[in-house]
């Protein structure tokens, strides 16, 4: 049996690898998760205090989120030499409770695992319009194989499926400037500056609506860029799962964020783009738009983008807020 020093990363690392963890990306970064650090591991809850109801009424964006915060747990914890044991959905008294993380020491990490590490400071979600995304087939190759790693399906449908994404996504969008407690809810969580949660204006385009035809419409914020840089030509791909249960849901998540994380490290901006998967019937027409079966689960633009944007990082709730150690069996 090892020393408590070779089974378990000192304070200080859980600390620093969680923090990187919680820059996941989040449905409007409401960043619905709680971490604790018992004896064996950290145990990955999701909290339902931070469920969206009018956006998200099934809680499966919240479980989404939880498994990309996971998967950046993983890649964080590797920089540090360390492996995560993860186990989903283990048994407990809890519905909220997702995953349990044991550590093992890394015997090896790749240049890969780490350009995937680093790749988690730098990446964001960029709802501005991108250019077709450079050296694609690669790319495309290396998410696809990430995607099934975790279980998952990827399918890239921008430039046959474009026209009728945006024609849905206008529909959609119109439909829901009618609806007032989804309005209620996307102006409680976008277009401010002031909390550690919630989406900036900063990262908000400044000319929406209609800026990125297939994006969601979020309210008007002051992110720009050069008028030649407006058409939008990024790749669209759909991840899918074939079923829909929790755990298709949190492993979901995990592979969102090696995808997006596997682009950041190729430079190349992403977006998750949601609003068309959490309607039952628009979720219904993108599956028909794919040329496999699978649940249409989160549409993610890939793009270059635009030169002449500035970078926008969006805020985090302190670790205080979402890292917690149980003392209780020490
Ligand atoms: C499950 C999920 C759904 C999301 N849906 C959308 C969306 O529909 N439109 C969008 O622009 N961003 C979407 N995002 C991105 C979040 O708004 C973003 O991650 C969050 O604001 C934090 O910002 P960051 O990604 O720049 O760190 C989604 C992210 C997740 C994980």
């Amino acid at each position: 049996m090892g020393t408590p020093a070779e089974t378990m990363p000192s304070w200080r690392t859980i600390e620093s690898v969680v923090a990187l963890a919680c820059r996941a990306p989040s449905l409007h970064n409401s960043q619905p998760w709680r971490w604790v650090l018992e004896h064996e591991g950290l145990t990955l809850f999701s909290d339902p205090d931070r469920i969206l109801p009018a956006t998200d009424s099934f809680g499966r964006q919240m479980v989404v989120s939880c498994g990309a915060a996971l998967n950046h747990l993983k890649y964080a914890l590797l920089e540090h030499h360390w492996d995560a044991a993860i186990e989903r959905m283990p048994h407990s008294a809890s519905r909220q409770c997702l995953a349990t993380v044991a550590f093992t020491p890394a015997a090896e990490v790749s240049g890969s695992e780490i350009a995937l590490a680093t790749a988690i400071a730098r990446r964001h979600t960029e709802r501005l319009p991108m250019a077709a995304p450079n050296s694609w087939d690669d790319a495309l190759a290396q998410v696809t194989e990430l995607a099934e790693r975790a279980g998952m399906h990827v399918e890239d449908i921008g430039d046959r499926a474009r026209p009728t994404l945006e024609a849905m996504s206008r529909r959609l969008s119109g439909l829901r400037r009618g609806n007032p407690v989804y309005q209620a809810e996307l102006q409680w969580w976008a277009g401010h500056a002031l909390y550690p949660d919630g989406i900036p204006s900063a990262a908000l385009p400044a000319s929406s609506p209609g800026t990125v035809p297939v994006g969601r419409e979020f309210p008007t914020g002051t992110a720009t860029c050069d008028p030649g840089d407006m058409e939008d030509r990024a790749a669209i791909l759909v991840l899918t799962t074939d079923s829909d249960s929790r755990l298709d849901w949190l492993r979901c998540g995990e592979a969102l964020s090696a995808l997006l994380l596997a682009c950041t490290a190729r430079g190349l901006g992403t977006c998750p783009v949601t609003h068309m998967t959490e309607l039952g019937e628009t979720r219904t027409r993108v599956g028909e738009l794919l040329d496999g079966d699978g649940l249409p689960q989160v549409l993610i633009r890939v793009g270059l983008r635009p030169q002449s944007a500035s970078p926008s990082t969006t805020p985090r709730r302190p670790l205080s807020e979402v890292l917690f150690r149980d003392r209780s069996e020490s």
